[in-house]
């Protein structure tokens, strides 16, 4: 991302995302990171990164909305806790991937070699 080419980074490991104002303004913000499709989240006053891709059946979570914390999907509305990716009851799919973030000079950073 060009935007945040003058920035001096954060410590190794971390990878730009997005400016925050951005994020915040905009609620949801769909970015490709270093080849991986992330979903950037503002919930609750704070910055959450997650894959995009639905763990059941791929489906674009990016089409889903948000309900009490939780990232619902569009296709069959499992729901994923943005805090740590827990899958809603029912489901024997993995969790969802919850990337590392940290809010640094205006801009949203990620960790995408550690997910939780
Ligand atoms: S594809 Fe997301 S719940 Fe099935």
């Amino acid at each position: 991302m060009g935007e945040a080419s003058d920035k001096s980074s954060p410590p190794s490991g971390w990878t730009l995302a997005c400016a925050l104002e951005r994020l915040i303004n905009q609620g949801m913000i769909c970015t490709r990171v270093a080849g991986t499709d992330l979903i950037l989240i503002w919930n609750d006053g704070r910055a959450v990164a997650c894959e995009r891709a639905c763990p059941h059946e791929q489906a674009d979570l990016s089409l889903g909305h948000l309900s009490q914390g939780r990232l619902v999907c569009p296709h069959h509305a499992a729901s994923f806790g943005l805090d740590d990716g827990s899958i809603s009851e029912g489901w024997a799919s993995r969790r969802l991937r919850i990337y590392p973030v940290r809010v640094e000079q205006g801009y949203v950073w990620v960790q995408l070699d550690a997910s939780a």
